[in-house]
């Protein structure tokens, strides 16, 4: 009975390793701040499943509120003094999951001052309320972007930060900045650096939908099922084997659980933590073109572009370091099964009879989000409030 429950799990994408959550154990309030975004909803999805209660706070510039098929969405701002006041004494928050940020390394660099407000700035804000209400318990997605042009292959934790663009730079900053709220204030962090988080939750439910897209899978599945009409390669002439640039995908269902486990080893106590997540396998751009192709059976149009500043040639993770102390095992380690995923999401979420061309998927969520919801009207119209408090 005990196996075929956890193969069941298994099978639905859940994970007996972090699902430890006993029945009888008090439910425990997590607020997921950006949590209608890409990896975010996939937390929030995986937090429920787990026996957590997600409060996710997003202010939906990005995320979709159609994403968030769990817990309590409050729409507003990561640095609105008001709405984090009303959230931490609505909601006994255990710990938060930060993972609002904007993300766009070369608009990063054409407008640096969006992305230091953005995920500095406003980030301070998120740590001042929580130090304020006593919740000293985060888990902040960082990224290899911290790293800049490895020294050496692959990236441990002891490798020197020195970041090439200014999103980069806004990921190190804070990590410098919760070092410093630890020795002030007890803030305990662990900060999970992404490689490149790729897939979709293997049930279908959700799915990579950035808008503009600029994330490798998302932009060649929309070549190969003829939403864009080709594959942009910026530059083919980097020092990898087939010229063009080396990274290291991580399923985004690998990336919930490391956070899952991340936040069970805070709960049982554990110290501020540094983790490089990644597969510590590289593929080039051909490499994963080559494997789209082999999926969805046909050719996909490609075109050649220059180089993009910031882009480093190869990032490859050594996890060692979070396999060995979160026990983070990936399970969709494997390339194909990442495209295969993505795939599966891109078809059924934009094929012509979920959503006829060319009419952009985000666009047309975010005229939902446009009757937004304030959160007096979320917190007022909370069935639920009463009886999770
Ligand atoms: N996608 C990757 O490959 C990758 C790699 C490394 C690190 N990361 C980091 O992971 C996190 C999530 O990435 P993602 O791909 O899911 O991005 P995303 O853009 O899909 O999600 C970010 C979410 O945060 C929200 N948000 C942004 N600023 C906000 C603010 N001021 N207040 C409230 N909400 C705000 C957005 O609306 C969006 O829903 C980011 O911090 C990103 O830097 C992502």
């Amino acid at each position: 009975m005990q196996e075929r429950l956890m193969q069941e799990r298994l099978m639905q994408g859940g994970s007996m390793q972090t699902d430890t959550m006993q029945a009888g154990t008090t439910p425990r309030h997590i607020l997921v701040v950006g949590g209608a975004g890409y990896i975010g909803s996939h937390m929030v999805k995986r937090l429920a499943r787990a026996g957590y209660l997600p409060v996710i706070l997003d202010n939906l510039t990005q995320g979709r509120r159609s994403a968030v098929l769990s817990g309590h969405l409050i729409v507003g701002e990561m640095a609105d003094r008001a709405a984090l006041e009303t959230i931490f004494q609505a909601f006994p928050i255990a710990a938060v999951m930060h993972f609002a940020s904007h993300i766009e390394v070369g608009e990063s660099l054409a407008a640096p001052g969006k992305y230091y407000e953005n995920n500095i700035g406003n980030t301070i804000g998120l740590l001042n309320a929580m130090v304020r209400h006593k919740v000293l318990r985060l888990i902040f997605s960082s990224s290899a972007a911290i790293f800049g042009n490895p020294v050496y292959i692959p990236i441990d934790e002891y490798h020197p930060a020195a970041p090439i663009n200014p999103y980069g730079y806004s990921k190190l900053v804070v990590e410098q900045m919760l070092a410093d709220f630890e020795r002030a204030y007890g803030l305990r962090a662990i900060c999970l650096r992404y490689f490149n988080a790729a897939g979709a939750d293997p049930e279908g439910e959700l799915g990579e939908c950035h808008d503009p897209e600029t994330h490798l899978i998302p932009l060649i599945l929309q070549a190969a099922s003829g939403r864009r009409p080709a594959l942009t390669i910026y530059g083919s002439d980097y020092e990898t084997p087939d010229g063009t640039c080396v990274r290291d995908y991580v399923h985004v269902q690998d990336l919930c659980d490391a956070h899952l486990l991340a936040l069970q080893a805070l709960l049982a106590g554990a110290g501020s933590a540094r983790y490089n997540l990644g597969n510590g396998n590289g593929y080039s751009i051909v490499d994963v073109i080559k494997t789209a192709e082999q999926l969805c059976g046909h050719g996909i149009a490609q075109r050649q572009a220059p180089r993009r500043a910031g882009d480093p040639a190869i990032l490859i993770a050594d996890s060692t370091l979070a396999k060995k102390q979160l026990h983070w095992t990936p399970r969709f380690g494997d390339i194909a099964t990442i495209v295969k995923h993505a795939w599966q999401w891109e078809q059924n979420h934009f094929s012509a009879a979920a959503m006829p061309a060319p009419v952009l998927p985000a666009e047309n969520d975010k005229q939902d989000d446009k009757q937004r919801t304030t959160l007096a009207d979320t917190l007022a119209a909370n069935d639920d409030l009463a009886k999770d408090r």
